[in-house]
């Protein structure tokens, strides 16, 4: 059986915890500090099954140990940003928590693929890199999946269409980084760019650049789930399954898009490998300036640190 741990119980780990028993991708096991709180969350989990019809187990624990040999481990420990405070405001609390989970993944799931969702999402995909010493393939950062499908609902309610037909590409870094991409982003085949007005699709552009704060602003007192976690069961699910997805992620660039020892949000094949294949894209000059801003602007951000 496939066994797949998520550490950090909280808003996006136990709702992809749910949605990843619901699909049956695997046995779960979930990890946070706080006692009791996975455990109950599990058990509150498990006694959904009968209703629900899930055959696989979920657990909660206070032990990093129960992760032992897992194949896939999603990390969304650390703190949720607030009204205000920018991701990388979240850079040093939770640089120490992905850095402390980091060193157990190594010494208890050596063989597993990382997704690292905690913010600000790229430099600690790269603190993950560095304290597993896994290879670069196999510690990815979930971010394109959610930028893109934000982008792919602001278009459907633009069009009046429905959401499902409508495919979204985002590069670059998550967050005021990133790069969206009109026309590798379309409804049944059609690019946006026939579709829409130039100043509507800057209006969803901004709105998808925004988009993790527009949530934050109405929440108050924490940050996006729903979305999160199925974008992460979409990538364990590619993993897991080995379907070979080309999704939108944050990987390790060693020379593709020209930048080097970086993560950046490009398309890559997610297989039972992780990273299969990074998919190298025909960019336009603003566009190749906008992604090269974004590496720009996270290798200051990382130069910074002592990793
Ligand atoms: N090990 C395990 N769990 C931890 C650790 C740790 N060292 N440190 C903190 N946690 C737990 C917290 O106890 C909390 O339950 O991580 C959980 C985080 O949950 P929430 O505060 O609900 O935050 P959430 O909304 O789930 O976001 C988690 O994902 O999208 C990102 O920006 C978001 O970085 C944030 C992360």
């Amino acid at each position: 059986m496939t066994k797949i741990t998520v550490v950090g119980a909280g808003f996006v780990g136990a709702t992809t915890v749910q949605r990843i028993a619901e699909k049956e991708l695997g046995d779960v096991v979930m990890t946070d500090i706080i006692e009791g709180m996975p455990q109950g969350k599990a058990l509150d989990l498990m006694e959904s099954a009968p209703i629900v019809g899930f055959d696989v187990n979920v657990v909660g624990t206070n032990d990093y140990k129960d992760m032992q040999d897992s194949d896939v481990v999603v990390i969304t420990a650390g703190i949720a940003r607030k009204p205000g405070m920018s991701r990388d405001d979240l850079v040093k609390t939770n640089l120490n928590i992905v850095g402390k989970v980091s060193e157990n993944i190594k010494e208890y799931a050596p063989d597993s693929i990382v997704i690292v969702v905690t913010n600000p999402l790229d430099i600690m995909t790269h603190v993950a890199l560095k304290k597993t010493g896994f290879h670069p393939g196999r510690v990815i950062g979930m971010s394109g999946v959610l930028d893109s499908v934000r982008f792919a609902t602001f278009v459907a309610m633009e069009l009046g269409c429905s959401a499902r037909d409508v495919d979204a590409m985002v590069l670059g870094g998550h967050g005021d980084l990133m790069v969206p991409l009109p026309r590798h982003t379309t409804v049944s085949g059609i690019p946006i760019t026939e579709l829409m007005d130039e100043a509507a699709i800057d209006r969803l552009v901004q709105r998808t650049i925004n988009g993790g704060a527009e949530i934050v602003e109405l929440l108050k007192t924490g940050s996006a789930f729903y979305a999160p976690s199925a974008a992460i069961t979409l990538m364990v699910e590619s993993i897991v399954r080995d379907l070979k997805r080309i999704l939108p992620a944050a990987a390790y660039m060693y020379g593709q898009y020209g930048h080097e020892d970086i993560y950046l949000g490009v398309p890559v094949k997610l297989g039972r490998m992780g990273v299969e294949a990074v998919i190298e894209l025909d960019l336009t000059e603003p566009e190749q300036e906008m992604l090269a801003q974004s590496a720009e602007a996270l290798k200051e951000a990382i130069s910074t640190l002592d990793l």
